[in-house]
């Protein structure tokens, strides 16, 4: 959370990936006001800036501006860009403006949150180190800590890269390296650079304060720490090709940090192996911007028990690999509608074992124009609770999910949450 620089950017990151765009524009929806509650509640300013950012392009004849453009993303040629952002380098033809995009000072974000944490009495412990989850029949028990055991009812795993050191989950450290210049100010004037740029490995915020923002080197060494040359040489370089007047401001501050990458560069949210601990973890370059929208729904889920159909796309289950092919759920065997058969066992414990339809590839099954290959066909009534089933239909991997229910009275006993149970997506 120190190391980052705040960008606030799904559209200038360029998420494709739809249930992480959707995961982001949520986040990023909610920022205005929960920052402003955090604002009222601790009388810090988190420093939330909803400023747009600025993509120069810079002169490879990429075609740019063949691409189209939305409500979220305008092109601006070389004199617009110009004219918005004075001292732009001249190899720039023009470049992306993301009007909905912003940034957060996330210093001044954790300096607010942990303020707003204390004004709520909640107990906050530094510098103490998790050993060790202590499990005990599918849950945890305790866990083991420099300072010594503590007990829950509930626990959260959100210790970013570090994460695989406690669970067996593909969560490693992404290296980056950032540096703060100062910005020269006259009085009475703005300062020079006033847009997030966001180029190509490199961007340049600008906080209120005078301080430049840049970042970040992507490095693949472990956890290898320090700033080095090359690191630093990098940075400054395609700097200075972006805003050349860079080159002779003041260093303040240089650092590094550890982003949580994932294999598929995704996070891991909601359920765990553990009936008892929950997954906020590997969020890799988002992990600012994800912060609310973590936080809304994993709340929504411990204290609520309602899991939002989003969550299915980031399950640790991903990463599960099946071992064996006719692996079945409940001990009964249905019929799908071209007549093969689908098993379905789920041994006493193993609500989240995952499961294989045992369907041939050729055979697809085409609705609405949409082509499926898997489908399993479930009821409701055996599973233990709603968020077995729910978690049985993710571990499935099936393409379609038909389920069979009888009446559902949303709000009657025992019905609650079967609608958000369901990945309507699919
Ligand atoms: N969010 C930008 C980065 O991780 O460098």
């Amino acid at each position: 959370s120190y190391a980052a620089a705040g960008m606030l950017a799904p559209m200038a990151e360029n998420i494709t990936v739809a249930p992480m765009l959707e995961l982001c524009l949520k986040s990023r929806w909610l920022y205005p006001e929960w920052t402003r509650k955090l604002e009222a509640l601790s009388g810090n300013d988190p420093g939330y800036l909803p400023c747009g950012i600025l993509a120069p392009v810079l002169e490879r004849g990429d075609g740019e501006k063949s691409v189209r453009e939305s409500q979220e993303k305008i092109w601006l040629d070389r004199d617009n860009i110009a004219f918005y952002q004075p001292g732009l380098g001249k190899s720039i033809i023009g470049g992306w403006w993301y009007p909905e995009d912003g940034q957060v000072d996330n210093r001044c974000l954790m300096r607010s949150l942990l303020q707003t944490a204390r004004s709520l009495e909640i107990e906050i412990q530094e510098g103490v180190t998790v050993k060790a989850l202590q499990q005990k029949q599918g849950k945890i028990d305790r866990i083991i800590t420099s300072a010594g055991e503590i007990a829950a009812d509930k626990y959260v795993l959100a210790t970013g890269s570090w994460s695989s050191q406690l669970l067996p989950i593909p969560v490693r450290p992404v290296k980056g390296q950032m540096l703060c210049l100062r910005m020269p100010h006259q009085p009475h004037e703005p300062y020079p650079l006033q847009r997030v740029l966001f180029g190509d490995n490199i961007y340049l915020v600008p906080r209120q304060d005078g301080r430049l923002i840049v970042g970040a080197t992507v490095e693949e060494v472990g956890w290898t720490p320090h700033n080095t040359p090359v690191g630093i040489q990098n940075l400054l370089s395609k700097a200075i090709t972006l805003y050349p007047g860079v080159a002779n401001w003041q260093i303040e501050q240089f650092w590094w940090g550890f982003r949580p990458g994932t294999p598929d560069e995704l996070p891991i949210l909601g359920n765990s192996p553990c009936e008892n601990l929950y997954l906020a973890t590997g969020h890799y370059r988002n992990g600012i911007l994800l912060a609310p929208v973590t936080a809304t729904l994993l709340a929504d889920l411990i204290l609520e028990g309602k899991s939002d159909p989003l969550l299915a796309h980031f399950s640790w289950q991903r990463f599960s690999h099946p071992t064996d092919k006719k692996m079945t759920f409940f001990n009964n065997s249905v019929s799908n509608d071209n007549g093969h058969k689908i098993s379905l066992q789920v041994n006493e414990t193993a609500k989240f074992s995952r499961s294989i339809v045992d369907s041939k590839n050729e055979d697809t099954l085409t609705i609405a124009g949409r082509s499926f290959n898997s489908r399993l066909m479930t009821g409701t009534g055996k599973y233990p609770s709603i968020a077995a089933m729910e978690q049985s239909i993710i571990a499935s991997g099936c393409e379609i999910v038909t389920v069979a229910v009888r009446r559902v009275q949303t709000k009657a006993k025992g019905h609650e949450g079967l609608a958000e149970a369901i990945d309507w997506s699919k």
